[in-house]
């Protein structure tokens, strides 16, 4: 028999779209992510006492998704290097299973899913656990498939997803992977305890701030308007803004059928700056102007370059940074947040201009054509 679920609008709670619904719920994603796993400055994992002895010994880190939940493993990964010293590969789970990999015991195998049923990714996770390495579940679904054949699982608690576009989904398991990466540095004491707090606190402060974000978002829907007939959007962002980036193209394949790519900015000069030309519309992720790293005069010349040749530019900055205001032609601010956790602002405007260009397209924003919500075949 079929079983057919009737999406009524009651179930949207009010809203437009599941996808709306669910993006205005990504505060709330985050803040139930984290609750009961950070208090008094310090992480506290249970969900890893099956692991605990074994986690001692990691000295490697490979994680395993697809589309956008490897996205949000890219970001796991800059976090997790910086604050836990452990070396993180990012690998497409379909890819993975097939290159015969060198994994072992003290490789922990880190698998992304939302529905916890895409196939690619379980049988890269009963691969894995074949070759003895251990494996840990980040999901959004009770006892679903992936999280069964795991041995240990980080629940995020973003609530159930219903567009097949994810997104409160995407920042619960960027907030899951940092929870790990702050876990993991104060096993191994690579950061101190203050140094812990202080992440713990950009953590507790994200909610309000991600809700700051898509309040002050309003312009997204005009911007997207006008922007209803492009054919081709290019994203840019550098360091943690890379994976943002690619994660904003891959809503305006899904969402709006354009043809969208996201880059690392500093690859432009290295092939991709030969697709601008005059009119060709471009997102820049700017990194903060006080991140150490000094990426921001970086990415802000490579606005400068892009600007020069015709392109139409669109900045995600932090409130207060002039600099690239007399280069682009339209940006969206974010609050000010430490460099790690700013991505996870950014990507907000991105989630909610991939819903309004679809949506000014006249297409389905919740059931967008040939995708399926968990993919449960290879
Ligand atoms: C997300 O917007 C896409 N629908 C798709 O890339 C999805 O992230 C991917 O299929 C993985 O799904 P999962 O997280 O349920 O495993």
């Amino acid at each position: 028999f079929e079983v057919s679920w009737d999406a009524s609008a009651a179930d949207k709670g009010g809203w437009s779209s599941f996808m709306a619904k669910e993006i205005s719920e990504e505060p709330e994603a985050v803040a139930k992510t984290i609750l009961g796993r950070v208090h008094d400055g310090a992480v506290t994992l249970t969900d890893l006492d099956p692991i605990a002895e074994r986690l001692q010994q990691v000295d490697r880190v490979i994680v395993i998704a697809c589309g956008t939940a490897a996205y949000a493993g890219i970001l796991g990964k800059y976090a997790i290097e910086q604050w836990a010293r452990v070396p993180v590969e990012v690998e497409l789970a379909h890819e993975f299973r097939y290159r015969d990999p060198v994994l072992d015991s003290r490789t922990l195998v880190v698998s992304i899913s939302q529905s916890g049923e895409t196939m690619d990714t379980l049988m890269a996770v009963k691969y894995a656990r074949e070759q003895g390495a251990q494996v840990l579940s980040i999901c959004n679904t009770q006892g679903a498939t992936i999280p069964r054949e795991s041995d240990a699982v980080i629940y995020t608690h973003a609530g159930p997803e219903v567009a097949v576009a994810s997104t409160k989904a995407f920042i619960a398991q960027g907030v899951a992977l940092y929870l790990l990466g702050l876990h993991l540095a104060t096993l191994k004491g690579s950061l101190t305890a203050e140094q812990i707090a202080e992440q713990v606190a950009e953590l507790e402060g994200l909610a309000p701030k991600l809700q700051q974000t898509i309040d002050d978002a309003s312009g997204v829907a005009e911007l997207a308007k006008w922007m209803a007939d492009t054919r081709s959007v290019l994203f840019l962002g550098r360091h943690v803004g890379y994976p943002i980036a690619l994660e904003g193209a891959l809503k305006l394949k899904e969402l709006a059928y354009i043809h969208a790519e996201g880059f690392a900015a500093g690859e432009l000069k290295h092939g991709p700056i030969a697709l601008i030309e005059p009119g060709q519309i471009v997102f820049v992720i700017v990194p903060s102007p006080r991140d150490p790293r000094s990426l921001h005069p970086k990415v802000v010349s490579n606005i400068q370059e892009i600007r020069a040749r015709g392109a139409r530019v669109i900045a995600i900055a932090e409130e207060g940074d002039a600099a690239v205001l007399p280069f682009a032609d339209e940006v969206l601010r974010i609050p000010l947040a430490t460099p790690l956790f700013e991505p996870l602002l950014a990507v907000a405007p991105l989630h909610m201009f991939g819903m309004e260009l679809a949506a000014a397209k006249g297409l389905d924003v919740d059931q967008p054509r040939n995708l399926a919500k968990s993919v449960t075949v290879e």
